[in-house]
């Protein structure tokens, strides 16, 4: 099963993501993941791809489609895949359909004030890349015991931009798969089993 989950910034992509990947066995690839762990190790691309994360600009196309065509040649993804956070421009989109075929784009949609709130409450473990709220989870340090730490870009500032930035540059892929009939929007202001729930059922259609 290959998969795409498309959704603003704080939609929960993440957080479904994780639970799909793991019920459906696939490989849960978020290229947002993979360009913080360049920054933590001070790669090359690391350096380049932070100056625009912080700022809430998109990293260039090339260069992610380097990163994800490497990483689907991956042992792990002989099962299938699934994509969060990727593709994010109408290129990036393109460029994909010469990769791999899709099976479903799932369209997370969340109203912009509650994606403020998640975000600006995100916490994030470092070691092992689970994310919780701190509405909902006090403790300092992740279930498997490292330090939760709060995204550089989860600033309001960057927040609000990468907002804007996906209005423009990743919202006209909910068209773009509505013409190739593989969307499939689920409500994502709602519990988060219930919204894993509601992901499942399309994918069991
Ligand atoms: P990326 O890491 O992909 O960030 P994003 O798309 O902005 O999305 P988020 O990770 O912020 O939100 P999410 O939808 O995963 O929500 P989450 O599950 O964490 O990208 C970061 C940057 O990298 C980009 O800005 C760009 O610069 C660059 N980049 C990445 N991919 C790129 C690409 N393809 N092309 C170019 N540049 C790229 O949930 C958010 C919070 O809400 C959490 O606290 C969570 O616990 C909580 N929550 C989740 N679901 C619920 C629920 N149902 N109810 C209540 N709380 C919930
Ligand atoms: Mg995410």
């Amino acid at each position: 099963m290959k998969l795409i989950f498309l959704g603003p910034p704080g939609a929960g992509k993440g957080t479904q993501a994780v639970k799909i990947a793991k019920r459906f066995q696939i490989a849960h690839i978020s290229t947002g993941d993979m360009l913080r762990a360049e920054m933590r190790e001070g790669t090359p691309l690391g350096k380049e791809a932070k100056g625009l994360i912080d700022r809430g600009e998109l990293v260039p196309d090339d260069v992610i489609l380097g990163m994800v065509k490497s990483r689907i040649q991956k042992e792990d993804c002989k099962n299938g895949f699934l994509f969060d956070g990727f593709p994010r421009t109408i290129a990036q989109a393109e460029a994909l359909e010469a990769i791999s075929a899709i099976d479903r784009v799932i369209n997370i949609e969340v109203p912009t004030e509650r994606l403020i709130s998640r975000i600006s409450g995100r916490r994030m473990c470092a070691s092992c890349g689970a994310g919780y709220h701190a509405s909902t989870y006090a403790d300092a340090n992740c279930k498997c015991g490292a330090a939760l730490y709060q995204r550089e870009d989860d600033k309001e500032e960057t927040v609000r931009n990468r907002l804007v930035v996906y209005e423009r540059q990743t919202k006209p892929l909910i068209d773009f798969y509505v013409k190739k009939g593989l969307l499939h929007t689920v409500n994502g202001n709602a519990e988060i089993d219930t919204v894993d729930a509601a992901i499942r059922a399309v994918l069991m259609k």
